[in-house]
């Protein structure tokens, strides 16, 4: 199931949640082409933007939060930091699905729930209790 935008997951910032509703899009597509192992380029393709992305949205996030004296800047950057060393490993187990020869179904269902529980899980978990508090430090700032 994609995990569909929330009202909930508003932080009142135009310009973030724009951010945060291309990274949930790019993880649900992740998601669709993880079912079909053959689907290599498309494959590399999202797990690069989403990785590219994640990373642009969080130094963006983190820049406006040290504008807006946000008070919890650290809090929310340990968890940015955590997050790229995920989709590091993430992404280099894609790689080497991708650089395989002969890749099963089985493999890619693996690393599909694999995604699920981490990126999925993270990230929902991220915006709705660390991101949320950025409620109101910076309304329509970009
Ligand atoms: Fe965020």
């Amino acid at each position: 199931m994609p995990i569909k935008w929330d009202p909930r997951f508003s932080v009142d910032n135009v310009a973030i949640d724009i951010e945060h509703k291309l990274l949930l899009s790019l993880l649900n597509a992740l998601e669709v082409v993880l079912r079909n192992p053959h689907e290599k380029d498309s494959l590399r393709f999202f797990i690069d933007q989403l990785h590219e992305s994640a990373k642009d949205h969080f130094r963006h996030e983190e820049n406006l939060q040290l504008r807006y004296m946000f008070p919890y800047y650290e809090e929310n950057k340990k968890g940015h930091d955590v997050l790229m060393v995920e989709l590091d490993v993430i992404r280099d187990e894609i790689y080497k699905f991708i650089e395989k020869p002969d890749t099963s179904q089985e493999e890619a269902d693996r690393m599909s729930k694999k995604i699920n529980h981490v990126l999925r899980d993270w990230l929902v978990e991220h915006i709705l209790k660390s991101d949320i508090k950025m409620k109101g430090f910076m309304n329509d700032a970009r």
